[in-house]
């Protein structure tokens, strides 16, 4: 973005003012200086190890954009220039000369932008490129810092040890999803995981995924995932340790009509049965009927004592949809923060402890 930022003045100064040699040497240079910083931008993507199906649909152009920009100075320096110097393209009119302004803009221009046929058109592109790069830097970075992270939370889960505080915390800081379930919730959820067996259930994917994936790598426990957004599924997945992804099965599916309510299409996936613990955070709060379906769609899937972790109780929504499950699984209440609540299925009655 800031690269982006810094060749506007480069494309309006020419345009608007008449340049002394100098400073025009100046823009050229900075220019250039400009393009060398994209293609360091583009190494040290590479350093960041993207994964290769991006590198190749996003990398390569981005490459040959950055190639493109820094070479073509070059290219009309040798068609044109004199072969001496920073001074390109035929002389200008002496000044007070007529036309000699025009011909002074154009040439700022040209020297700005390296190249009279492409100067108009690469430079909008190649700003939309630089914005889109830096995306996909900052992107990487993140992926990057997730990954180790979830590496030092599965050497700590092999060890049956509690992951600390501050490890949750970092993940949610670096996952930087305002939708995303907060660190206490991830900490019950693990203490849940810990204390219950059988499939888990998913709903809605996210952070909770790679610290379930996470979990499921380290206890060879079946995780099954609902999601309705592919594009979603694929960041998940690039965030994951390489070593951990055999391990999220992530069916991403569209939201269909079950009559009063919308909920996954598990109709085509073979779903689990006995699940023991569902992490429930999902479709998104638009859907009709928001996160309803789970009971009357799944309900003979869920093992007797499943515990459900429902995020968001702290909206009327999710309590009135939590108190309907109560009534029509069975299930009763164990559990509620500012948050999120517990339930266990199969049972009545409420008690509030964990
Ligand atoms: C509320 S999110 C939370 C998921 C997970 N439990 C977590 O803690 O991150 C659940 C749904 O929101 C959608 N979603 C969340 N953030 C999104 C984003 N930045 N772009 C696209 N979809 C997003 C996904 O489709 C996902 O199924």
């Amino acid at each position: 973005m800031a690269l982006a930022l810094a060749i506007i003045p480069l494309l309006v100064v020419p345009l608007l003012v008449d340049l002394s040699p100098g400073v025009e040497t100046t823009f050229y240079t900075l220019n250039c200086l400009l393009w060398v910083a994209f293609v360091l931008e583009y190494g040290i993507w590479l350093y960041l190890a993207l994964p290769l199906a991006a590198l190749v649909t996003t990398g390569v152009l981005v490459l040959l954009a950055a190639l493109w920009m820094v070479v073509s100075p070059a290219r009309v320096e040798g068609s044109e220039g004199t072969g001496s110097g920073l001074v390109r393209g035929p002389s200008l009119p002496a000044t007070g000369a007529p036309g000699a302004r025009a011909a002074r803009r154009a040439d700022g221009l040209r020297q700005a932008f390296g190249s009279r046929s492409c100067c108009m058109s690469t430079t909008p592109g190649s700003i939309l490129v630089g914005m889109h790069s830096l995306r996909t830097v900052a992107e990487a970075y993140r992926d990057r810092m997730m990954r180790k992270r979830l590496t030092w939370l599965a050497q700590r889960l092999r060890n049956d040890a509690v992951p600390p505080p501050w490890l949750l915390q970092s993940l949610v800081t670096c996952w930087m999803n305002p939708w995303s379930v907060d660190s206490d919730f991830l900490a019950s959820m693990l203490r849940w995981y810990g204390k219950t067996s059988g499939p888990v259930l998913e709903c809605g994917s996210g952070l909770t995924t790679l610290v379930l994936v996470t979990a499921a790598w380290t206890k060879a426990r079946p995780l099954v995932t609902l999601e309705d957004d592919a594009m979603w599924k694929a960041r998940i997945q690039a965030a994951l340790p390489k070593r951990a992804r055999s391990w999220l099965d992530c069916r991403v599916v569209p939201l269909v009509d079950y009559g009063d309510f919308d909920w996954y299409d598990v109709e085509a996936v073979n779903m689990p049965n006995k699940i023991g613990l569902v992490v429930c955070d999902g479709p998104k709060g638009t859907t009709r009927g928001g996160r309803y379906g789970l009971a009357p769609v799944m309900k003979d899937r869920l093992a007797p004592g499943c515990i459900v972790l429902l995020d968001d109780t702290s909206r009327g929504a999710e309590r009135a949809i939590m108190e309907q499950w109560c009534a029509e699984l069975p299930a009763r209440v164990f559990y509620v923060s500012e948050r999120y609540s517990a339930i266990e299925v199969g049972v009545t009655g409420s008690s509030f402890a964990e």
